[in-house]
């Protein structure tokens, strides 16, 4: 079994770093934040993601898990370095490598000799490659091992995964990679490390396509009277096609595809290339964004202003079973319903404080509440809760029972028989 350090307590290295520990690695784990260390060495879980906790309550315990201050500690007797660091975006879409390159420069001169420096931040094309340069030390190797974990679903994506990928100039180094992963069932592909970065890049950009392709074909169900639930169904017995990632929503977001799409884009920019499809996937998204907050509007009681209305909306995070709120669709519609004059309420069961720079938006700790004197109600998360609600109770606490359903949660007879007026997404 290796000793492991992995840099980045965020929810990728912490998955990443407790599921190592599960398989029977040597981990430790390194962040800045010394209160996030202390609260996870005492197996306190400081983000929402079903089966972490446990995970890492068994690792404390079996010694197989620590958490340390500071990259360095980690570092200084692991073989194995994984960098969990955050990428977030730059204002022009490029990532910003500030975080990533304060830990490489703490940790260059202190690495082991002979050791691995696994990069499972999602990183632009080239950093490997760059960062053989930059780091100076010919006995240490650099290999991409992207990850695939989605919130909310992470331990899972991490120990039963769809692939692996290992990225690697020297087959030695992508072998021991390989070895860590031993016991988990699933392909393994080896690559070199440009096409490893790009991997990952491309799966998020390709799915976050393929959201904006359903969403259109949505818009276009409904001028035609056909239901984007049947065609989506339709395509999606067609194994070239896939079933997945065609359920028309709001519009796409998270901290990974808006950021990541970006990046591509840059890379594809830098690289000379016109990414035009890539582009207009990127734009249309913002257009179904407003489209969605429009529809609300939209479907208020004839007569009514925005500015004389109330909308409910239920969900603030980017989806369901996550409390992450970067990025997140549901904020951007709402941000379009504010600037449409409208006042808006909002529930969500993982969000009970106000959120930054939206001061408009009131915040209920119940559904009910939201939808108090509401002209209508707008559904932008698919919380399994928000469909069991007690509609009839809704319908008397609001002013007009008029729902929208942006990612076609609800069964539309049941909620008309209740007397709402139900408006889905491409239905
Ligand atoms: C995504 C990828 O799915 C992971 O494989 C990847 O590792 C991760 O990014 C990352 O790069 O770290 P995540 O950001 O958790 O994971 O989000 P997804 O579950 O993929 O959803 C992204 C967006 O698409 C959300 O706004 C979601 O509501 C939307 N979506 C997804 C739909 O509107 N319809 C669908 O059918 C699926």
């Amino acid at each position: 079994m290796a000793d492991i350090a992995v840099i980045g307590a965020g929810y990728v290295g912490l998955t990443t770093g407790t599921c190592l520990a599960h398989l029977g690695h040597n981990v430790t784990i390194a962040d800045i934040d010394e209160i996030k260390v202390q609260k996870l060495s005492e197996g306190e879980v400081t983000i929402f993601e079903p089966g972490l906790s446990g995970l890492l309550t068994q690792g404390i315990e079996n010694g197989n898990l620590k958490f340390v201050v500071g990259a360095t500690s980690a570092s200084r007797n692991a073989a194995f370095h994984f960098l969990c660091l955050p990428t977030p975006p730059n204002p022009d879409g490029s990532t910003n490598m500030e975080y990533f390159n304060s830990a490489i420069e703490e940790i260059k001169d202190i690495l082991p000799p002979n050791s691995v420096i696994v990069n499972k931040s999602t990183l632009p094309v080239g950093t490997a490659s760059q960062l053989k340069k930059q780091i100076q030390r010919t006995d240490v190797e650099i290999v991409s091992n992207p990850e695939f974990l989605s919130e909310g679903n992470a331990v899972q994506d991490f120990l039963q995964p769809s692939r692996i990928v290992i990225g690697a100039e020297s087959q030695e180094a992508a072998s021991s990679v390989a070895a860590l992963f031993k016991d988990i069932d699933a392909t393994t592909q080896i690559t070199g490390t440009e096409s490893s970065e790009l991997i990952k890049h491309t799966a998020n950009a390709f799915l976050a396509m393929k959201l904006t392709f359903i969403n259109e074909i949505a818009t276009l169900c409904e001028l035609v009277g056909a239901n984007v639930l049947d065609v989506a169904e339709g395509i999606g017995y067609d194994p070239r096609i896939g079933s997945t990632y065609l359920r028309p929503g709001p519009g796409w977001g998270g901290s990974c595809f808006p950021k990541d799409s970006a990046s591509l884009l840059q890379t594809a920019n830098k690289a000379g290339f016109d990414f035009e499809l890539l582009e207009k996937a990127i734009t249309l998204n913002q257009t179904h964004l407003q489209r969605t907050a429009q529809k609300v509007v939209d479907a208020l009681p004839q007569g009514k202003e925005p500015e004389n209305s109330k909308i409910a909306a239920l969900g603030l995070t980017f989806k369901a079973g996550t409390d992450d709120l970067r990025s997140s669709p549901s904020l951007a519609v709402i941000e379009h319903l504010f600037n449409l004059n409208a006042r808006v309420s909002a529930y969500d069961p993982m969000v009970n404080l106000p959120i930054e720079n939206m001061s408009k938006l009131e915040i209920t700790s119940t559904a009910y509440e939201a939808a108090s004197n509401a002209d209508a109600l707008v559904i932008l998360t698919e919380w399994q809760e928000f469909a069991d609600l007690n509609f009839e109770r809704i319908r008397e606490a609001m002013r007009h029972p008029i729902v929208v359903d942006a990612r076609n949660l609800l069964n539309p007879q049941d909620l008309e028989l209740l007397g709402f007026q139900y408006i889905g997404l491409g239905q």
